[in-house]
């Protein structure tokens, strides 16, 4: 059973159940009023002009009648009225008897009602036999018959059977049906709304997560989920449209890592398969006799030897790489100051620069000690990566690295500048991605290098919760800028 077709199921029922109740405390109030139960038997037939008696009272009525038609003296027997109008009155009727233009009979439960003016005017021809009357604050319908009491037709009387009624009850009869009419209106007219309500508010969003649903079933994970409303339905849905992001982000990432995977599969065959050929090419070299004097031996044996080397630093490399970015490596944090490690490691690299006639120029050192919590070997090797690429990549005089330490609120900012060729704006976003080199050609020798510096100082600096970013222009210089969190002593 569709959840539609159960809301209208319950809709129904709530209003048949409505109209139920109201009926029947129509019929309590109507009893409580009135307090004739009967009354509530012929509920829409009496209409007192038309049913003015109830049938036992009718029938009474008629047995007059038949007197006043066939015996009319019988009606000046004073003991058959009261006869009569006794039984009316377990009926709760009374009996009137009018002769000419005197009340010649008045039951006596009508007390101090005085009828004389009240009665209408005689009607031989009983075209109105039933009416109602009122008689100051009391109210009455009655069934009346006029007829002579003698045959020569000059007394003329009437027979009236009254039955009191509330005025309140017959407004209450009358306006009853209208009442109950709008009151079916109003409650059909509320329940369509309601149902129209909620299948807006909740068929709807669930039509639209059960399409949605069926559409991540196939696959497709592009559409967008709008909630209409912030209640729990539009919750459900936002939840939902979040969950389809998450997916979607999830699988693009999972598309981006193998994408990776592969460019990282193919440069490491790139890269390995280029030292191997050349050795193979000098092996089969000797092999081949080709290396006929010693010098030549020597020579082909020290390119065999160096391109091994190289192979073996990349496979190093790459397996630290793969360490750091399984997460593999542990890391061992101290506390440690910044200047004179920095300063130690220019001192170690002191020789290098000197030949490559670079000059190492120290800015915006902090006169208080700066201390961080690091790995010291490994920011050591991110500093000397940085300083590396600096030297490899600065092809003309003057040769000048610039080294920055700043001390901002939490955080120590060091910048390693060079005044290099710089990183064209399209690479400057890759160079941190393992082999990326801004070299169109993958070749060495180039500048020796295999693309991991960069990425492997990433990783340590990521592991050190700082950040590490780069700015450079062409022909210019470039500039790379690492953080690491400040080492506050705890008092
Ligand atoms: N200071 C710099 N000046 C100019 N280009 C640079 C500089 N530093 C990095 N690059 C460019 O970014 C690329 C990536 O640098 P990265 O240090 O990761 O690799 P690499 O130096 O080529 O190899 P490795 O460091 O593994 O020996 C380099 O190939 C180079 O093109
Ligand atoms: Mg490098």
């Amino acid at each position: 059973m569709s959840l539609r077709f159960r809301l209208l199921l319950s809709f129904t029922s709530v209003v048949i159940v409505s109209v139920i109740l109201f009926v029947l405390s129509s019929y309590l109030l109507s009893v409580a009023v009135t307090g004739d139960l009967r009354s509530l038997n012929n509920f829409y037939k009496i209409h007192y002009s038309l049913h003015p008696l109830s049938e036992e009272e009718e029938s009474l009525f008629l047995d007059l009648k038949y007197l006043a038609k066939n015996d009319p003296d019988q009606l000046n027997n004073k003991q058959l009225l009261e006869q009569y109008n006794k039984d009316l009155k377990m009926q709760q009727a009374a009996l009137v008897v009018r002769k000419d233009d005197t009340v010649y009979y008045t039951a006596p439960s009508l007390g101090g009602v005085d009828l004389q003016g009240l009665l209408p005017s005689y009607d031989m021809g009983n075209n109105v036999i039933r009416n109602t009357l009122n008689a100051g604050s009391r109210f009455f319908s009655y069934s009346k018959f006029d007829f002579y009491f003698s045959s020569d037709q000059k007394e003329r009387g009437s027979i009236f059977v009254l039955h009191e009624r509330s005025p309140f009850a017959q407004v209450i009869r009358k306006l009853l049906p209208i009442l109950i009419g709008l009151f079916l209106i109003i409650l059909l007219l509320t329940g369509f709304l309601l149902y129209r309500y909620v299948t807006r508010k909740v068929i709807k969003p669930l039509e639209q997560l059960r399409r949605s649903a069926e559409h991540i079933k196939e696959g497709d994970l592009t559409f967008e989920l709008k909630a209409d409303s912030r209640d729990e339905i539009g919750q459900l849905v936002l939840t939902f449209d979040q969950m389809r992001l998450r997916l979607y982000e999830s699988i693009q990432l999972q598309l981006h890592y193998e994408e990776n995977r592969k460019q990282l599969i193919s440069n490491i065959s790139h890269d390995l398969r280029t030292p191997i050929t050349t050795i193979k090419g000098y092996a089969e070299g000797i092999r081949d006799g080709v290396t006929n004097t010693e010098d030549k031996l020597n020579k082909y044996v020290h390119a065999i030897y160096t391109r091994a080397s190289d192979m073996e630093r990349l496979v190093n490399e790459l397996l630290y790489f793969s360490k750091l970015d399984l997460k593999k490596e542990p890391f061992s944090f101290h506390k440690l100051e910044l200047r004179p490690f920095l300063y130690n490691i220019a001192d170690e690299m002191s020789i290098e620069f000197h030949n490559q006639q670079v000059e190492l120029a120290w800015m915006a050192m902090p006169e208080r000690p700066l201390y961080v919590f690091a790995d010291r070997e490994k920011l050591k090797r991110v500093v000397m990566n940085l300083f590396d690429n600096c030297l490899k990549y600065m092809n003309q005089p003057p040769k000048k690295i610039t080294v920055v330490m700043e001390r901002q609120t939490e955080f120590a900012v060091i910048q390693i500048k060079d005044n290099g060729p710089g990183i064209p704006e399209e690479d400057l976003p890759h160079i941190f991605e393992r082999f990326y080199r801004v070299e169109p050609s993958r070749n060495q020798s180039v500048a020796g290098g295999s693309g991991l510096g960069l990425a492997i100082a990433e990783q340590i600096i990521d592991g050190h919760g700082g950040r590490i970013s780069a700015s450079s222009k062409l022909g210019h210089g470039t500039c790379i800028t690492f953080t690491l969190k400040i080492y506050e002593e705890r008092r």
